[in-house]
């Protein structure tokens, strides 16, 4: 497999969503009974990624600590009588290897991802926010797909697009397909939160790249833009410009990003995460219907 080790940026301060983060991390805002970061993890190892590198800032110690294996805690189930709950650790003790490392200064995504330079070096990689999710349950294999589309195309990035009403393309990056976009689509352009009438499509930039290691290259060149951050997607533009190849994967139907970046994506991930639940979705449906 040409693509092994995932960079999960995790340094934003999620200001979005104050004053919830003001002492934590969003990442680790619960997904019914997970913290989002759990099952981002989750999604990245059922596509067969065992090597996740975190890049961390201030405040974001919980994510560690979440990942580590507290043989306290297991110690104190035990004497407590509580063996049933020692499955809930059962993540702990995944074969995964786990690193950290941390966005000395919050200067956009772009440079986080600049930030695991060292870390990852002349391989390829996988870049999943930690903020969102593709799928619950990991039902999703859409990073799988993406690995496999960036080795039969032999691109320079694979980009995941998921499709969105008009009226809320200026929220997104948007892509410019070259041509009809299918299923897997090369990209001529990619416009940054466009206005309703000038967005050349309805397919939005979806948490999930592969990335060639280059693009460490066009990230150190890129300047910083809007508030002043390094944006992705201005170096994949520059690759674009210079005649580089990009291909677009739509997520299928029914394959949905969850966001817990702004209050109503997250309530609403937290909903669906909850009524998904095998234990206590129906009682919640339940409730809901009561309370409706
Ligand atoms: P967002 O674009 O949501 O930015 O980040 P943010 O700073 O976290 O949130 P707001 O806009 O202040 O509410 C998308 C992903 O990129 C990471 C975030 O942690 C999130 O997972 N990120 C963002 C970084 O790692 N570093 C940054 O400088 C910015």
């Amino acid at each position: 497999m040409s693509v092994q080790v995932a960079v999960i940026p995790v340094a934003g301060r999620g200001t979005r969503l104050l004053p919830l983060t003001k002492c934590q991390p969003k990442e680790m805002l619960p997904l019914g009974r997970k913290p989002t970061v759990q099952h981002v993890v989750e999604e990245l190892t059922a596509s067969g990624i065992r090597e996740m590198l975190f890049v961390t800032g201030p405040g974001k110690t919980a994510i560690e600590n979440h990942f580590d294996i507290d043989v306290e805690l297991i110690e104190h189930l035990r004497v407590t009588g509580k063996e049933d709950l020692l499955a809930e650790l059962d993540f702990e003790r995944e074969e995964i290897d786990y690193f950290y490392t941390r966005q000395r200064r919050q200067l956009g995504l772009g440079h986080a991802i600049l930030c695991a330079r060292p870390f990852v070096g002349d391989r390829p990689f996988l870049v999943a926010l930690g903020d969102s999710l593709i799928g619950l349950n990991h039902e999703s294999d859409v990073c799988r797909r993406m690995i496999d589309c960036f080795e039969e195309t032999a691109a320079d990035a694979v980009i995941a697009f998921q499709e969105v009403p008009r009226d809320e393309v200026e929220q997104y990056g948007i892509a410019l397909p070259k041509g009809e976009a299918g299923d897997i689509f090369d990209l001529d352009d990619l416009i940054e939160k466009p206005s309703r009438d000038e967005a050349p499509s309805n397919l939005a930039v979806a948490a999930r790249y592969v990335c060639r290691p280059s693009i460490f290259q066009e990230l150190s060149q890129t300047q910083p833009g809007k508030g002043g951050e390094i944006q992705l997607t201005d170096a994949f533009r520059h690759v674009l410009a210079q005649g580089g190849r990009i291909v677009g994967l739509r997520l299928r139907p029914g394959e949905k990003r969850y966001d817990v970046g702004n209050f109503e994506s997250y309530f609403n991930a937290f909903l669906e995460c909850a009524l998904a639940d095998p234990e206590y979705g129906d009682q919640l449906r339940e409730s809901l219907r009561k309370l409706l």
